[in-house]
């Protein structure tokens, strides 16, 4: 059992370590007939996790070229349509550089997946950390491409969006959150941060980081808009629970909320009550989403509102104590190119697997209801 595959009707196939020749995915069980550009619809996301874009993510320098190799009749604009066959997807590494990794080859770096590798497997791919390295998120970013499309197809309208929320102890401001804060200026920075006056901090707090070879945690919130009430299953096929163990599969996140999260705890009945009156056009109107759109592991029709938390990277500059693979207490450094903050380049991760969920979820919807 490797546990390479997620998703059920909509199920995605990861492949490829962080300094093989490529990696790359399968999905199947996509519908016929959907449509897509590679470049807008697929390169663009892509282009959002790809590293050294920044002095604040990885200076790894990796072009993230995604290639189709099946699954689709691709016309004379380049348009691809898919024809209901499983979609292999192909990028290519280019600039892998295992030299780097030559001090953790018997050492394990405290917090990475070093020691439970070798514990498990009883060997380990020292370079880049192999399948461990977050390299093969690229993969889930591809294939949540593809399901954004089915989304698209399925439930016009449907929109899903993420953004940087935390930084260290500096958080956006409570007004902001849920929703609230501004779409626009997501793209406008380098931490996908929806808040101009926050990311100014976090360019100031974030070069302290890198500069003193450390790291720093994070946290994401992805957002799914106009997604139809009915989604999810009872009782172990419900939308939060898929939702956070998509979300938990990230590397790094530690935590996920789905709606107020762990901030229920302190809520009275009243304060939690998303109470319910007769909207526009018959429809039901919800005074508030303190459940973050699922009741009952089912959608409800509010917006999905999901987020979770990154630990900081473990890859750092300062010495930490470890041991080797005889056992012997020994000292690491872990040079080369890291991300100082791993939740930047983790929300079009989380978006991606959003949108993964989703899409599995309209397809077993429509499967077991016929709507
Ligand atoms: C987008 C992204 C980039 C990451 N980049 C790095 C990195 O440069 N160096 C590193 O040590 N860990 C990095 N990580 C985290 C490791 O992949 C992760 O900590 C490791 O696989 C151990 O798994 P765990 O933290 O989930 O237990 C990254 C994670 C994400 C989501």
């Amino acid at each position: 059992m490797s546990h390479n595959s997620f998703g059920h009707l909509f199920r995605l196939t990861t492949w490829g370590e962080s300094h093989g020749p490529a990696i790359g995915c399968v999905i199947d069980g996509c519908p016929p007939g959907i449509t897509f550009r590679v470049g807008n619809d697929i390169q663009s996301f892509l282009d959002k996790r790809r590293p050294g874009q920044s002095r604040f993510v990885t200076q790894r320098r990796e072009l993230d070229l995604v290639k189709v190799l099946s699954g689709t009749l691709e016309s004379n604009d380049g348009t691809h349509t898919t024809t209901g066959t499983p979609i292999a997807l192909h990028i290519d590494n280019t600039d892998q550089r295992s030299k780097d990794y030559g001090n953790i080859a018997q050492s394990f770096r405290p917090d990475h997946a070093d020691y439970t590798y070798f514990k498990k497997y009883g060997l380990r791919d020292h370079r880049g950390g192999g399948r461990s390295s977050a390299r093969e998120t690229a993969c889930r970013v591809a294939g949540g491409a593809i399901a954004r499309r089915v989304i698209e197809h399925l439930s016009p309208g449907a929109r899903i969006r993420g953004a940087l929320v935390q930084i260290g102890t500096r958080k956006i401001p409570a007004a902001q959150w849920g929703g609230n804060w501004s779409s626009d200026h997501i793209n406008d920075n380098d931490f996908f941060c929806p808040d101009v006056d926050t990311a100014k901090a976090w360019t100031e707090d974030l070069d302290r980081v890198r500069k003193a070879g450390s790291s720093v945690g994070a946290a994401i919130e992805i957002i799914a808009d106009n997604i139809p009430a009915g989604l999810g299953a009872p009782i172990y096929g419900k939308l939060d629970s898929d939702l956070a163990s998509a979300m938990m599969s990230i590397n790094a996140v530690k935590a996920v909320e789905i709606g107020d999260g762990m901030a229920v705890a302190e809520l009275s009945g009243e304060a939690n009550a998303d109470e319910i009156r007769s909207g526009p056009n018959g429809q039901p109107q919800f005074l508030s989403n303190h459940a973050g759109g699922i009741l009952g592991g089912i959608s409800s029709g509010q917006s999905i509102i999901c987020r979770f938390a990154v630990k900081p990277t473990s890859s750092i500059l300062t010495p930490r104590r470890t041991i080797d693979e005889t056992g012997a207490d020994t000292e690491i450094i872990t040079k080369g190119r890291h991300d100082p903050c791993v939740g930047i380049r983790a929300v079009p991760v989380g978006e991606a697997m959003m949108a993964l969920v989703l899409a599995d979820h309209l397809l077993r919807h429509r499967g077991q209801t016929g709507r």
